[in-house]
């Protein structure tokens, strides 16, 4: 088939277009490099071996976007491009309408108008709200707390009205849970230019040295150690996901949301530790007010995935953490990389340093450290030395501190 990758040059489009291109899809990439550099582009083509046409625009440009179709004649697309961040949709909400919104009524004309019928559209997880103990399945009620959640919403139903109105045309609106790690190859990964908001790329970059601490946002929810808890899925699995989409949607018409996740949770603090443990690094933080527009928890149901794409997720947190850990301090780190990382072990008190450690800028497969016994000299929070004792710390959770000890001191 022809697809057409709108935002193919961004971190997940760069991992599926690496799939489409390894199945011998004819592809071409339309994307405006906002949050992306062509470079990525290129190392994809190296990877595959393989060719494709690159449009740079807008996809609200819309004589550009017509242009690019009228050239290409594509059968689907495979439509990434649009703005993510959550915190920032609430600042900017009109950006968010129009880039994801206006951008998508865009693309879903000029494919009307070029007789191409398929779409698999990025949603999100976001899209739910808050799933509370309800199993998180796709018939769940719609109630995003943010402009970001709503944009994802809005177009889900636009393009269902669309699917409704043009019969021929199918779409598959996958919605993603988390999203983490990189190809194992190391070429490619997460490599926005704004600012990661996101956990796992702030958590590689406190263990690379490279931030002092993370910012655990909340330790006070109903959840398994009162940090959030999300499920995490590997890009390398979710690109795949995309494949059968594709190939659901190029085979029937109307309009299916569908799941992608693993449905398993994962918090905060296990994160930390995984991390920790495919870095062999250290993860200092401290525990400070939930973030505004986070919710609890956020797990997938993935039995429809399972029975209308004969897919399921492969791949674990530890894979994940290890890929992401590999792009943090790989060879296309860039602004990434590793720094030393220096810590001081000492007493439950603070009042006495058993030990200096300098960590280098080696990458150490096994983990040196025991999670909890040993703090950066920037942070302020310590967990004790002695197997079993907790020490206090004002403004934290006892399940935080219970968590991390039982982590430090398992029996
Ligand atoms: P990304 O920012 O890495 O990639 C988006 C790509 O689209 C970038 O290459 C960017 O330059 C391009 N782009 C943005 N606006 C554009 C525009 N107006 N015209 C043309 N190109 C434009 O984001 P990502 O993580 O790869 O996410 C891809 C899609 O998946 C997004 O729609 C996002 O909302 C959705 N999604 C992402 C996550 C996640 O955590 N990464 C989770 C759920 C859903
Ligand atoms: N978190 C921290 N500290 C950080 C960053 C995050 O404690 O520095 C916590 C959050 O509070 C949350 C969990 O880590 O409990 C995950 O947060 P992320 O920002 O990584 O992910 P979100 O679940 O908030 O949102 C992400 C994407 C959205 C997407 C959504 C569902 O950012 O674009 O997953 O797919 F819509």
């Amino acid at each position: 088939m022809k697809i057409m990758v709108t935002g193919g040059a961004g971190y997940v489009g760069s991992h599926a277009l690496l799939k489409l291109l390894g199945a011998n899809h004819e592809v071409a990439v339309f994307d405006n490099f906002s949050n992306s550099s062509p470079d990525v582009l290129e190392r994809v083509r190296k990877l595959a071996g393989a060719n494709f046409r690159i449009y740079r625009g807008d996809i609200r440009n819309t004589a550009y976007l017509e242009q690019s179709f009228a050239e290409f004649q594509p059968d689907a697309v495979m439509h990434f491009a649009g703005l993510k961040s959550i915190g920032a949709s609430n600042d900017q909400p009109l950006d968010y309408y129009s880039q994801n919104v206006t951008g998508s009524i865009e693309v879903l004309k000029v494919m009307q108008r070029h007789d191409c019928r398929h779409m698999v559209f990025s949603s999100s997880a976001t899209v739910y709200g808050e799933c509370g103990d309800l199993p998180c399945d796709e018939n769940h009620s719609l109630q995003p707390t943010n402009p970001y959640g709503r944009t994802k919403y809005f177009v889900e139903e636009i393009i269902r009205d669309w699917t409704t109105s043009w019969r021929d045309a199918s779409a598959v609106l996958l919605r993603y849970f988390n999203p983490v790690g990189a190809d194992p190859s190391g070429q490619i990964g997460e490599d926005g230019t704004d600012t990661p908001n996101n956990l796992t790329p702030h958590i590689a970059r406190v263990a690379a040295g490279l931030s002092d601490r993370l910012n655990i946002y909340g330790g006070d929810y109903d959840t398994i150690d009162g940090t959030g808890e999300r499920d995490y899925i590997h890009v390398d699995d979710l690109a795949q996901a995309h494949l059968a989409a594709l190939d659901y949607a190029g085979q029937r018409t109307g309009c299916e949301a569908i799941n992608i996740g693993t449905g398993l949770g994962t918090s905060v603090l296990e994160m930390i530790a995984a991390m920790e443990q495919a870095s062999g690094r250290h993860v200092p933080y401290v525990v400070v007010p939930r973030r505004s527009g986070d919710v609890a928890r956020s797990v997938a149901t993935v039995d429809k995935a399972e029975r209308l794409l004969n897919w399921t997720a492969k791949q674990g947190i530890s894979n994940m953490c290890k890929t992401a850990w590999d792009w943090q301090t790989g060879q296309h780190a860039g602004k990434r990389g590793l720094k030393p990382q220096r810590l001081i072990v000492c007493d439950e008190r603070k009042s006495a340093i058993l030990e200096t450690r300098t960590l280098g800028i080696e990458k150490p497969r096994t983990s040196s450290l025991t999670a909890g016994n040993a703090i950066n000299v920037d942070v302020l929070c310590q967990v004790s030395v002695k197997p079993k004792r907790t020490s206090v710390i004002e403004g934290w959770h006892p399940r935080v501190l219970q968590r991390h000890a039982q982590q430090a001191h398992p029996d």
